[in-house]
């Protein structure tokens, strides 16, 4: 069967993917954010993947207010980088692990959750920024070194899920690995957050504490983030900070116990308080 190799968490700022487009990983600037990277990307090629699941959110990209899935899983083949505005980026399409996907949908739907099933859609900053963040940029007509498993997760408008949904569709993902035909190894990656809010009165929020905490506590705790209402996370991380949730689902998919091998945080990444961990079961 298929083996869970690691759980990797991590912000996904879209600023961090045009600081890689102009070359700006070494200034002043971004180089103590980008240094955090290095020891998970070492951990990537060490431990050699064969496929990723990226829990992340779209951004109005692929999705629009008109349409709002709770949850969404990609059942392509391959997965194109949207145009965000700034015209088509230099990095290869992502090919999908379309089998895991109709399988993790499969097992979604037996354990009672109702997800969007998506066999045609684009991809955002919310997965290609992880991408790049822990496998590097592919040289020029190269690929990815992993397929992935796209899961969408509405942190955007509410009514958003509730952490303990997130941390219930992660034991699904789970199962649904490691039930999973074959010997593909997987590394699962959360996105999102840390603090931030790009709106509204509070724009511009940040929660540093709160930030430090999370990475403090993600492995060893995670009741205490599970149990927290969706109203605590926008209080405690932001509006947008919200997301954080994401790595609940990877959290619950990983075992009680878990090492974390690595914790790196900076602030701020554009608006966002950025960091990343690497964990794996113990
Ligand atoms: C920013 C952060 C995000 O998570 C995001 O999705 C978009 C923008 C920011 O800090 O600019
Ligand atoms: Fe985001």
């Amino acid at each position: 069967m298929a083996q869970i190799i690691g759980g990797l968490g991590t912000s996904h700022v879209p600023s961090i993917g045009v600081a890689l487009d102009r070359g700006l990983a070494g200034s002043d600037d971004w180089k103590p954010f980008f240094d955090g990277y290095d020891y998970p990307q070492k951990w990537m090629r060490d431990q050699r993947p064969d496929i990723a699941v990226v829990i992340f959110n779209d951004h109005g990209n692929s999705f629009f207010l008109d349409r709002v899935p709770t949850f969404a899983v990609g059942v392509a083949d391959n997965y194109a980088p949207v145009d965000e505005g700034w015209g088509p980026r230099n990095i290869p399409s992502f090919k999908g692990a379309a089998d895991l996907g109709w399988h993790f949908a499969d097992q979604l739907v037996e354990s009672h959750f109702d997800p969007m099933i998506c066999r045609e859609i684009e991809v955002d900053h919310g997965l290609q920024v992880p991408m790049e963040l822990f496998c590097g940029r592919p040289d020029e007509g190269g690929e990815w070194p992993v397929k992935v498993l796209p899961i969408w997760v509405n942190t955007i408008q509410f009514p958003i899920p509730t952490p303990q949904r997130c941390w219930e569709m992660g034991e699904v993902l789970r199962r649904a690995i490691e039930s999973f035909p074959g010997d593909d190894r997987v590394v699962i990656m959360g996105t999102g957050g840390l603090s931030h809010q790009l709106q509204g009165r509070r724009a511009g929020f940040l929660n540093p504490d709160a930030d430090r905490q999370w990475l403090d506590t993600i492995a060893s705790d995670p009741d205490h983030w599970r149990n927290m209402t969706r109203e605590d996370y926008v209080e405690t991380f932001g509006s947008e900070g919200a997301e954080l949730m994401m790595w609940l689902v990877m959290r619950a998919a990983m075992n009680r116990d878990v090492s974390m091998l690595h914790k790196h945080y900076f602030v701020p990444a554009s608006m966002t308080g950025a960091g990343c961990v690497v964990l794996e079961n113990a």
